[in-house]
């Protein structure tokens, strides 16, 4: 998608120079735009580790790019091993997104019979650029599937503009491009269907204010900033068509982890009649959880609480405290929407109850359980 008017992926590998690969620095968007570049696994690492780059699709496609480090890095006399070890360190850079693991395993497995480093190599860049690119691709596929529940309540309204509340940033720059539950927007507005977009700023790290409310704006998409309070009432007074959200981690029985928050829309909108989806590639299901109780939650720093991120009069960047010194405050970074809030998920092979019997009959070959 675009900021000011070019288009981007959120990450790619400079083709002159193959050892490195660069993504957008999200730390301090919208305020200026800058790249960061990685060289080793570790720098993928410390990337997904300091939230440079955030969001399930681009965690995964970090973690493909960042095995293919490794095999650049890796020795020439133990390279499995490396890459193993590579693998290990790449996973624990965050706990919740499914696809940071799935991706750095992806890398192992398509790498594993490669008899040198030089096949090592080729086979593990082949791989992650086949991640990144599957991950737009889906991310499309999913906004063709996702506009078709938009035009039916705009058809339903007369044809009066569909508000969609979202949560967080599920936009292309979670993703590598498109975004899972902004590319059914992106779709409604191709096809002039006429949306409005709530967003939640989503508190601590706000990244509905810096980052959806931005890349919204450069698309042209009508939205509109809201607190983290304040979809319960205007769902409450009609204002609410819809909410559509993203997520970093779904059980293949249908619960839901996403951003901290999620949960109390999905249970105001439950209150209030209004559909609740989650969008997401298949790449964010988790094949071997039953429960979504069993995925594990960040918990951050309380200073993202305690302080916050913005640019000055004089375009500085600066970090200012919001609270009295050495105030305690507890960051979860996520929490679990159980599927009977669910209305439906929107993948890339189409629209899907959140149930397990559902999810397994449209992906049959990743159910390892009956
Ligand atoms: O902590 P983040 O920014 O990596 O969290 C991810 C998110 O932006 C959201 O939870 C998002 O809604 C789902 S990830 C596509």
């Amino acid at each position: 998608m675009k900021i000011h008017d070019k288009h981007y992926r959120t990450i790619w590998s400079t083709e002159d120079t193959p050892a490195l690969v660069e993504v957008i620095d999200q730390r301090v968007l919208p305020f200026t735009f800058t790249t960061v570049t990685m060289a080793t696994p570790q720098d993928a690492h410390d990337v997904i580790k300091d939230m440079v780059v955030r969001g399930a699709g681009l965690i995964g496609a970090t973690s493909g790019y960042g095995m293919y480090l490794a095999a650049l890095n890796a020795s020439d006399a133990n390279f499995k091993q490396d890459m193993i070890e590579s693998a290990a360190l790449l996973k624990s850079a965050r706990p919740t997104a499914t696809n940071l693991a799935w991706a750095a395993d992806r890398i192992l497995k398509a790498t594993s019979d490669c008899l040198n480093k030089e096949e090592l190599i080729k086979t593990a860049f082949k791989e992650a650029s086949a991640i990144a690119d599957e991950d737009a691709e889906f991310c499309r596929q999913i906004g063709l599937h996702g506009v078709d529940l938009i035009k039916a309540i705009w058809e339903k309204k007369g044809r009066r503009t569909v508000n969609i509340l979202t949560h967080c940033n599920a936009g292309w720059l979670a993703f590598v491009d498109y975004g899972s539950a902004t590319a059914p927007i992106y779709a409604a507005r191709d096809q002039g269907i006429d949306v409005h977009v709530w967003v939640d700023e989503t508190r601590p790290w706000n990244q509905g204010a810096r980052l959806t409310a931005f890349e919204l704006q450069q698309e042209g998409i009508a939205n509109t900033l809201i607190t983290d309070n304040a979809g319960g009432h205007l769902m409450q007074h009609g204002e609410v068509d819809m909410v559509i959200v993203g997520t970093d981690r779904t059980t293949h029985t249908g619960d839901v982890a996403n951003k901290i928050g999620t949960y109390l829309k999905a249970l105001a909108a439950h209150d209030n009649d209004i559909p609740f989806y989650v969008a997401l590639p298949s790449s964010t299901f988790d094949w071997k959880l039953d429960k979504g109780s069993d995925i594990p939650i960040e918990e951050r720093s309380g200073d993202e609480i305690t302080t916050i991120t913005g640019v000055s009069k004089n375009d500085i960047i600066e970090r200012v405290r919001l609270t009295a010194e050495n105030t305690k405050a507890a960051n979860y970074g996520f929490d679990v929407t159980p599927a009977r809030l669910v209305s439906a998920l929107i993948t890339e092979r189409g629209v899907v109850n959140a149930e397990k019997k559902a999810i397994h009959a449209m992906f049959p070959e990743n159910c390892l359980h009956s």
